[in-house]
């Protein structure tokens, strides 16, 4: 029998995040000010090795878990990580998927496509190099992330998905030459809603440009008429351009809040499990995995964590939740 939460919804989805480092400092997740060199990452002993990640990668499957993301921080900039996707890819039943943001999948995509990955999310916030560079923090070009993308569509890690968040006054004008230059490209461009994840990138709400208000500047200029849902508790509104032109997708996770069909529990890269992506507190896993706890213990104590589950932060965003504590994205895992 598969887990259901008090609000009847499964657990299908884990994302795990392998790393809380990354080589960029975009300034909505991990800006430079707060996460400069100074910043106290964990130390190496503190993450949950690549054993202990597929064990409970296996126990999570064993209640329901269909789908599992590789994130971080940069899950890219942890060495080796080919070899924990080997080892997720053999899970049966399991379809793998890793969110980066591009920069080192020209050297990488081949071999994470040949230990088993089979689609991958690439982030990039603008085509205009200037703006790109000065979101990123860290001069990093469009190129060479266009270049990724091309590489992991190469390997064959296809449909590329690629995530855009728009930020009020930052890149809005880089959204229509996103979509002019993805459509028709064969990769799905997705558009998300700058959240109120952590504390560190001081958001607002006038920052967040809202989903319908996307979907009108795009469709006034390239047709769009809604796609249904795939499944139940898809993240990504679909709409597709009225000429065959492919499609797109909204995250609009602030002004049309998903909660209700959230089936997503997310695993830090220190082995705290998340029940919500603004949850102030995790449960330690990996204490418990390192006491010498049995398989069946473990999978107990997820069980009886998702059964006590009712979290639905962002159905009850208001403007007192600003105040609550919260944990970073770079931490817990975008
Ligand atoms: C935290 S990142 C981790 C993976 C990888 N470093 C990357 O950038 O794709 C995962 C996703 O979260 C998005 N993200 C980070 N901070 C965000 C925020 N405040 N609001 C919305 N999306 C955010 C990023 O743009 C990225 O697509
Ligand atoms: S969004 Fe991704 S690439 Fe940018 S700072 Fe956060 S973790 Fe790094």
């Amino acid at each position: 029998m598969h887990v259901t939460d008090t609000l009847r919804r499964p657990l299908r989805d884990l994302r795990i995040s392998v790393t809380d480092r990354c080589n960029f400092r975009c300034v909505y997740c991990m800006p430079k000010e707060v996460f400069g060199r100074d910043y106290a990452f964990l130390p190496r002993e503190q993450l949950l090795s690549f054993e202990e990640i597929e064990r409970l990668a296996r126990i999570f499957a064993g209640h329901g878990v269909e789908k599992i993301r590789l994130t971080g921080g940069e899950p890219l900039v942890r060495r080796d990580l080919e070899l924990l996707v080997g080892m997720l890819a053999r899970i049966e039943g399991l379809d793998l998927t890793l969110t980066t943001n591009g920069s080192l999948l020209p050297q990488k995509a081949h071999a994470l496509a040949d230990a088993g990955l089979r689609r991958i999310t690439v982030s990039l916030d603008s085509l205009d190099d200037e703006v790109f560079r000065a979101m990123n923090d860290v001069d990093f070009p469009v190129e060479r992330v266009l270049a990724g993308i091309e590489a992991a569509a190469a390997a064959g890690l296809t449909p590329v998905k690629v995530n855009m968040v728009v930020r009020r006054g930052l890149n809005e004008d880089s959204v229509l030459p996103m979509a002019r230059y993805f459509r028709e490209s064969g990769h799905i461009l997705r558009f998300v809603e700058y959240m109120d994840v952590g504390h560190t990138n001081g958001w607002r709400l006038h920052d967040v440009v809202p989903a319908a208000e996307l979907v009108a500047a795009i469709g006034a200029e390239l047709p769009l008429e809604p796609v249904e849902p795939a499944y139940r508790g898809e993240v990504a509104r679909r709409w597709r351009y009225r000429d065959g032109g492919g499609e797109i997708g909204l995250i609009a996770s602030v002004t049309q809040p998903f909660c209700g069909d959230c089936t997503r529990a997310r695993v830090s890269a220190d082995g705290k499990l998340y029940t919500c992506l603004f949850a102030v507190r995790g449960h330690d896993l990996r204490a418990v995995v390192r006491s010498g706890a049995s398989d069946a213990e473990l999978s107990r104590l997820i069980g009886d964590i998702w059964r006590v589950r009712e979290d639905r932060y962002s159905e009850l965003r208001t403007a007192a939740t600003a105040e609550v504590p919260r944990v970073e994205m770079s931490y817990i895992g975008g």
